[in-house]
């Protein structure tokens, strides 16, 4: 469904040319879950930002396939970008997910708003509710949902940002050291909860984490060192 082919990426610091991304090729379906570790500065978030189309690949091939169509990550317009991004990824951060002058229900209806303006068959009013309902109970915040996201503590939190990242129901989600602020049991609950949601909506997971153990919970694991990833 994603496929990643040799893409290569470099930065120029100083004048000088580097090598974050050497060739690199990747491939994963819907539903499956991949982790990347890798020391600060190898080139993780890089990768994340190429999948999110916020930057593009010097070479290399990305694309996305489901029911809906076949999406060319590198040939899009800014406009094909934005549009990839209201509809098809969900993004998850280490920290700033939320909004904080709306509530946590309002924060996890956004998306869908979102994704919603240009759609010819909207989701009712109904089964909206419905689906952030199940989120909120599923990642167990759903008792805070009028609260705003100052009032909850930062593992609640970034549950709900888990349920905002899913709420548009993207084939696609991209972690960026979603529990990298969490002490180690909120982390383990946090992205056990993350892998299993994404498995519950067949949507594909790719979690940047400097945790082994959160790595383990995912089935397909990556090093990214030298520029290349290795299987691990
Ligand atoms: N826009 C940019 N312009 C120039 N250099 C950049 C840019 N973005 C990232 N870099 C450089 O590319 C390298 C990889 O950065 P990246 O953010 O992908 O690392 P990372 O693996 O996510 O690190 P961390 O674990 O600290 O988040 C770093 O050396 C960084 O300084
Ligand atoms: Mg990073």
């Amino acid at each position: 469904m994603i496929n990643i082919e040799n893409i290569s990426k470099s930065y120029t610091d100083a004048g000088e040319k580097r090598l974050i991304l050497d060739k690199l090729s990747l491939s994963f379906e819907r539903g499956e879950s991949l982790s990347i570790q890798g020391a600060s500065g190898s080139g993780k978030s890089t990768l994340l930002h190429l999948l999110a189309a916020l930057d593009k690949p010097d070479s290399g091939k990305i694309t996305l396939s489901t029911s809906s169509g076949f999406e060319d990550l590198v040939s899009f317009t800014e406009a094909q970008a934005d549009e990839y991004r209201k509809r098809q990824v969900g993004l998850i951060f280490q920290k700033f997910n939320l909004i904080d002058c709306i509530s946590v229900w309002e924060n996890v209806k956004l998306p869908i708003q979102i994704s919603a303006l240009n759609r010819a068959s909207q989701n009712s009013p109904d089964n909206t509710d419905l689906l952030i309902k199940e989120l909120l109970i599923s990642l167990d915040v759903y008792k805070h949902r009028d609260k705003l996201p100052h009032q909850l503590s930062g593992g609640e939190q970034q549950r709900v940002a888990i349920a905002r990242g899913l709420a548009h129901k993207p084939p696609l989600l991209l972690a960026d050291e979603p529990t990298g602020n969490l002490d180690s049991k909120n982390s383990d609950i946090v992205s056990q909860l993350l892998v299993e949601t994404c498995k519950a909506q067949n949507t594909a997971l790719l979690m940047v984490t400097h945790s082994e153990k959160v790595a383990q919970l995912t089935e397909q694991q990556w090093y990214l060192e030298n520029a290349v990833l290795r299987s691990i």
